[in-house]
């Protein structure tokens, strides 16, 4: 590597504690940034690898609410299922954190303070809506309405789920608070600002000058940010779940989840080296990369550097951000609520010991440049043809034919035929080429370079046909085990990043002590006479009912998905109105009824014009009831009605009462009566 830095710090987006971990996040952040720690720790150069749990930020307060629990019991839960499930997949993070620590709030808590005491943040008053009885501002999630842009029922305050639009909450028409149901008011409040616009000059020489070797999506979208022209942005919220803002008078207000969560990536390098993590957080020689999704460029290239250039204290700026695009699922976008998703702790539990089958195929369809489809039927068939065809088969041909010819032990090579120097000479290549795409985050690219090297393998031992050839010519056979083995032994290197469970298989079965990239090259790695352990099969065949059971279960989910789309269409149930005391309900005098004569209000579609009994009196109700009940339905029928309403004209007729219905579901109204008749006029209470 022929850089100038002496340290590598790599982060990789915490992951918001609310949900566990899919395959979409897997393929965008995680594994790639763990094959690049991997691959710069194999090359001998001193890397921390830093991520944690984002535990605060409005969803995870919904998520407690639905669950009638507490937002600390939800992060807790999550943060557990998410470390382990990474744990088990290989991940090798040096600290994977939490951001609900003393330690974070500490830190985002005095990263506050200094910038708040140098003035570098500007306070301003705005109107926000607000719940008067839940006594709360409402986050924009807590608001819901239909949408301007689609007309949907149900558009957040932030973005319609239905158009994809994104949304102020005063954009939304009848806003309500999702909290009660009510309609919100305006309220003002006053919170803290980072004026971006200030940076605006920096960050376009710093950005737009000083890294056109970003990968194009990501220089794109920060170059439509810096043309738009940068505004303030709050750094707190007014919620009751996050880190208290550490300034008096700021009761009820946290500092914005966006502005403490990158904070996380110091503190948790802190929690790490306590005495040492100045030297890797500002020090020029250090080399800071965070991988992450695209939704996530803004805060990793303009915001978050900003914040730190107004901190200053030498602090240092990301080398590179290399944001993917997104992972779908079967042709759908992944989505944590509806369920649409492959779990990583589910498939753990699933595919038990094929950790690095899902390392390979979601690094073989990485979102690098474009958005990309998981499929399981493809994930089959990359398992099947090529880890299982391919790398597995080669490997397994070339030990067993050891162990059957030379006792387990690695021949000489004799002498070197065309082909053989052929094959040979094609090793260094591939090195280059896997090195130069790691160091440029194309891991696609590496993973297909690095198959290219099997590929050659198998290809060698099909050509060479030693099964054959031993017959007539043995010494042949040893070169060529010989060259076979030194590209399993290559492979069991190339292969250390990406797929860390199966080379640690192949070494085991090659005997093979080192890892160190630059052994990659070397073709005399095991030397002749070298012991080999037993071959043992380094992947198995995946059969068509594990991807069925899969897609069954993807189908379910779908089902259930729609099935709720018909409840959510049906009217939601109407918010609890106001408390009433007691006296005023028993202000209403509610008594039984029974029907005597019915008959349809001429010009009318609706109303019906009944006479009924009392028990005290006959009288007349107009009761809008005709959609619902035909004259002959209602003629003798034991009613309940609200006896002492003050009388109205409707249509001409005054209408002395009202009788009690129901709404339905569907909103059809039905009347409510006795469980069994009654006398008229037994009071209701
Ligand atoms: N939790 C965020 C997400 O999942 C990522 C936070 S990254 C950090 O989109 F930098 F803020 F930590
Ligand atoms: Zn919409």
């Amino acid at each position: 590597m022929n850089s100038n830095f002496k340290r590598h710090l790599i982060t990789a987006a915490l992951p918001y504690a609310n949900g566990a971990v899919h395959i979409g996040h897997l393929a965008g952040v995680y594994i790639p940034a763990d094959i690049y720690a991997r691959y710069l720790r194999m090359r001998g150069e001193d890397v921390r690898f830093i991520c944690g749990s984002d535990e605060h930020g409005v969803p995870i307060t919904i998520k407690a609410k639905q669950n009638n629990c507490t937002p600390q019991e939800i992060v807790d839960k999550y943060h557990l299922i998410i470390k382990d499930s990474f744990e088990r997949l290989g991940i090798s993070f040096d600290i994977y954190s939490r951001t609900s620590s003393a330690i974070h709030h500490k830190t985002a808590s005095e990263f506050f303070k200094k910038l708040y005491s140098e003035g570098k943040f500007i306070e301003r008053e705005s109107e926000q809506y607000y719940d008067e009885q839940a006594n709360q501002f409402l986050a924009d999630r807590y608001i819901c309405g239909t949408c301007p842009k689609c007309m949907a029922e149900g558009a957040y305050g932030d973005q319609c789920e239905k158009c994809g639009s994104t949304l102020s909450p005063t954009e939304l028409i009848n806003p309500k608070s999702t909290l009660s149901g009510n309609v919100p008011i305006m309220k003002s409040t006053s919170h803290w600002y980072l004026p971006l616009d200030q940076y605006e000059p920096w960050l376009k020489e710093w950005i737009l000058e000083g890294h056109k070797e970003w990968k194009v999506n990501v220089y794109g979208q920060c170059k439509s940010w810096l043309d738009g022209g940068l505004q303030p942005r709050a750094v707190s919220r007014d919620l009751d779940w996050g880190v208290p803002v550490p300034v008096d008078g700021a009761d009820g207000k946290v500092l914005y989840v966006w502005f403490d969560a990158p904070i996380g990536y110091i503190s948790n390098t802190i929690e790490l080296m306590p005495n040492d993590w100045e030297r890797w957080w500002k020090s020029e020689d250090t080399k800071l990369v965070h991988f992450i999704g695209k939704d996530n460029i803004v805060f990793h290239c303009i915001v978050f550097p900003a914040m730190l250039k107004a901190y200053g204290d030498g602090y240092i700026l990301p080398e590179n951000v290399p944001a993917n695009e997104f992972l779908n699922l079967e042709g759908n976008k992944i989505s944590t609520s509806r369920n649409w998703a492959v779990w990583l702790h589910e498939y753990l539990d699933e595919f038990p010991g094929k950790e690095d089958v899902l390392r390979y195929v979601l690094c073989a369809n990485a979102p690098e440049t474009k958005d990309n489809d998981f499929t399981w039927k493809d994930f089959q068939t990359r398992n099947n043809s090529e880890l299982v065809g391919i790398f597995g088969n080669f490997v397994n041909r070339a030990v067993v034919l050891t162990h059957k010819y030379f006792e387990g032990e690695t021949p000489a090579a004799l002498n070197c035929l065309a082909i053989d120097d052929e094959v040979l000479s094609q090793i260094p290549i591939l090195k280059k080429s896997i090195e130069d795409n790691l160091e440029n985050y194309k891991f696609r690219e590496a993973l297909r370079e690095a198959m290219n090297l099997a590929r050659l393998g198998n290809k060698y031992l099909t050509d060479t046909e030693p099964w054959k050839v031993v017959k007539t010519d043995p010494e042949r056979v040893a070169t060529i085990l010989n060259i076979s083995l030194q590209i399993c032994a290559n492979l069991a290197i190339a292969f250390e990043p990406i797929l860390p469970h199966t080379t640690k298989k192949l070494r085991y079965i090659l005997n093979m002590k080192t890892s160190r990239w630059e052994e990659f090259g070397n073709i005399s790695i095991l030397h002749p006479g070298h012991k080999l352990n037993e071959a043992t099969l380094l992947f198995e065949k995946i059969e068509d009912g594990e991807i069925e059971f899969q897609i069954a279960k993807l189908q379910a989910t779908k089902n259930s998905n729609e099935a709720t789309a018909v409840i959510d269409q049906k009217s939601p149930l109407m918010p609890l109105k106001p408390e009433c005391t007691y006296e005023q309900f028993s202000e209403m005098d509610i008594r039984t009824a029974t029907v005597l004569e019915a008959e349809r209000v001429p010009k009318t579609d609706k109303l019906l014009k009944l006479t009924i009994d009392t028990g005290l009196d006959i009288r007349t109700i107009v009761s809008g009831i005709a959609e619902y009940y035909s004259v002959e339905e209602m003629v003798g029928k034991q009613i309940c009605i609200l006896a002492n309403l003050a009388p109205r004209k409707i249509k001409g007729i005054e209408s002395k009462g009202m009788i009690l219905m129901a709404k339905e579901e569907n909103g059809k109204m039905k009347i409510v009566s006795p469980e069994q008749r009654l006398e008229n006029g037994s009071a209701i209470s």
